[in-house]
């Protein structure tokens, strides 16, 4: 399947990893990039259980063009920052993913604290 969606000059496909209750669910593709990317002859973005290192590994040795990531930008709204000064990172807080907040359902999305950058930063421009 994915390499009939060669013709079709897509901007990319994205291949993402099975996650904890997938593998425990069985019946899965593991890993997926690795079985699947090499098929596809476009842009190809992995996901699932990446952090910077490995997501880098995975760029460097061309498996895949880009890595997207889930959970740790939820809970890092400034990621590619983070990644950047390797800052160390919020953690997700799971009560609240798929609006489980109890009151507040934007809780958990819009409230994790961004770095706070020193004015002779980088990024302070
Ligand atoms: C709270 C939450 C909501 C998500 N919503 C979507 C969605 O709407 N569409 C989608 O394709 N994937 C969705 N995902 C899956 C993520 O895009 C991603 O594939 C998954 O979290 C694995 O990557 P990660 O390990 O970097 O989080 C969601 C994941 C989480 C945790």
């Amino acid at each position: 399947m994915i390499e009939a969606l060669n013709p079709f000059n897509l901007a990319y496909i994205d291949l993402m990893e099975p996650d904890k209750p997938d593998l425990e669910a069985g019946k899965v593709i593991n890993p997926v990039l690795s079985t699947f990317g090499s098929f596809y002859q476009g842009t190809v973005i992995t996901n699932g259980g990446y952090d910077k290192s490995k997501g880098n590994d995975k760029v460097a040795t061309g498996e895949a063009d880009l890595v997207s990531f889930g959970k740790l930008f939820i809970a890092n709204p400034d990621l590619p920052k983070r990644f950047t000064v390797n800052a160390e990172l919020n953690p997700s807080d799971f009560k609240t993913f798929y609006g489980q907040g109890e009151k507040d359902l934007d809780k958990g999305y819009t409230d994790y604290p961004s770095l706070e950058l020193q004015p002779s930063s980088d990024f302070s421009r």
